[in-house]
């Protein structure tokens, strides 16, 4: 089976370790494991020798109904029943892919996005048309040209709120527009939904929550600021939840015992981490917005508080080039817009630690000056 080399992975392995200012990445700053259990004022100690006895076998296969729940309240029609546990958003968008796409079928996504909803159908025989987003309409996704690609045949609308690169989000009016074209052709809609706004509850609507042919993608990720669990899950209908449980068993048995204790606790505390990252997003995006103004060649559509963003460069060097000279001469690490097949641009990742990203920033602007 052939793919292709996934840009923003790639480049992230061969360049992060590299960075000292890294204003590259797309989660909220990751939580210790000292800080993720002390959110209830637990100690490491007490957690883990709570857990001595646990037998470390395979555990819950699709997750534990404690999991199943926490994550079922996220949404309104969604059974703790049909939340199946993967391996992070990408084991998600992985499994309903592999399990809904066949050969000669016909899908239609957006540009830029994450790269896996559009290649991992082409690998599978899927032909991909895209609807691009773009930057002077504020990279909303247009509804018509939207409408005009998709066919009867078409299996699966691939779509990513917030978007990652962009940071901007499908509002409803728009998911239930684009319910209502993908119910006329009889589409699913896969929505990988791991970058969630941190503005207030209410804000953000899941297509698991308004489309019967709907699935939300999603993890603790990016909004829960726990990565390294590699805890996320799809979430749908009971019919979509039973196909995919079919693909899943050949694809991963469970995703631990340790890391679903772990993602159980996050769960239970998601209040605590979200208001934490709701400051981090909040001051940081004004650092964000404050240095936009004042760098005459970066402009930037806001992200919708989310932490990815993907600021326009004007200047007379390629994205990507610019984007190693960069690291190498400063220490400052970007993604190039072409690692997400949209050059002139890249992603800065703005969630990071405040003092990181304001000499990253800095260093940025400096650098920026060898150009006039
Ligand atoms: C849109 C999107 N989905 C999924 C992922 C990966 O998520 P996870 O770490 O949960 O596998 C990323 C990471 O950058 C992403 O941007």
């Amino acid at each position: 089976m052939k793919i292709a080399h996934f840009g923003v992975e790639e480049w992230l392995n061969t360049w992060e370790k590299k960075a000292t200012y890294d204003i590259s990445q797309s989660s909220v700053e990751a939580l210790t494991l000292e800080e993720l259990v002390g959110l209830d004022g637990t100690t490491v100690k007490d957690f883990f020798g709570g857990l001595s006895q646990k037998p470390l076998d395979y555990g819950w296969i699709e997750g534990s109904d404690s999991f199943k729940e926490l994550v079922s309240s996220l949404y309104k029609q969604v059974e703790p029943e049909n939340i199946l546990q993967t391996n992070g958003a990408t084991g998600a968008n992985l499994l309903a892919l592999y399990a809904l796409i066949e050969p000669g079928d016909h899908v239609v996504s957006m540009l830029p996005t994450y790269q896996q909803l559009y290649d991992i159908p082409r690998s599978l025989g899927a032909h991909v048309e895209f609807v691009e987003l773009k930057e002077e309409e504020q990279w909303q996704l247009d509804l018509n040209e939207l409408k005009s690609k998709l066919k009867p045949e078409t299996k699966v609308i691939c779509l990513n709120s917030a978007n990652n690169p962009t940071g901007t989000l499908l509002d409803t009016p728009t998911l239930k527009a684009i319910v209502d074209m993908a119910r006329e052709v009889d589409a699913y809609i896969l929505i990988d939904e791991v970058y969630s706004p941190l503005t207030h509850e209410g804000d953000f609507t899941s297509i698991a929550d308004l489309y019967e042919k709907g699935i939300s993608t999603n993890s603790l990720s990016k909004t829960y600021s726990v990565p390294g669990l590699r805890i996320g899950w799809t979430a749908s209908s009971k019919e979509l939840a039973d196909i995919f449980r079919k693909y899943r068993d050949y694809t991963m048995i469970c995703g631990g015992v340790l890391s679903d204790e772990l993602a159980v606790h996050a769960l239970k505390n998601k209040d605590k981490i979200l208001e934490r990252n709701r400051k981090i997003v909040k001051e940081n995006l004004e650092i964000l917005n404050q240095w936009v103004e004042k760098e005459p060649r970066v402009s930037l559509v806001s992200p919708y508080y989310v932490s990815t963003s993907f600021i326009k460069l004007d200047i007379p060097q390629d994205d990507q080039s610019f984007c190693i000279d960069l690291l190498e001469e400063t220490g400052v690490l970007l993604v190039p817009g072409s690692s997400f097949d949209y050059p002139g641009h890249a992603r800065l990742g703005y969630c990071c630690k405040k003092e990181t990203l304001i000499k990253g920033l800095e260093l940025l602007s400096l650098y920026l000056k060898k150009f006039d």
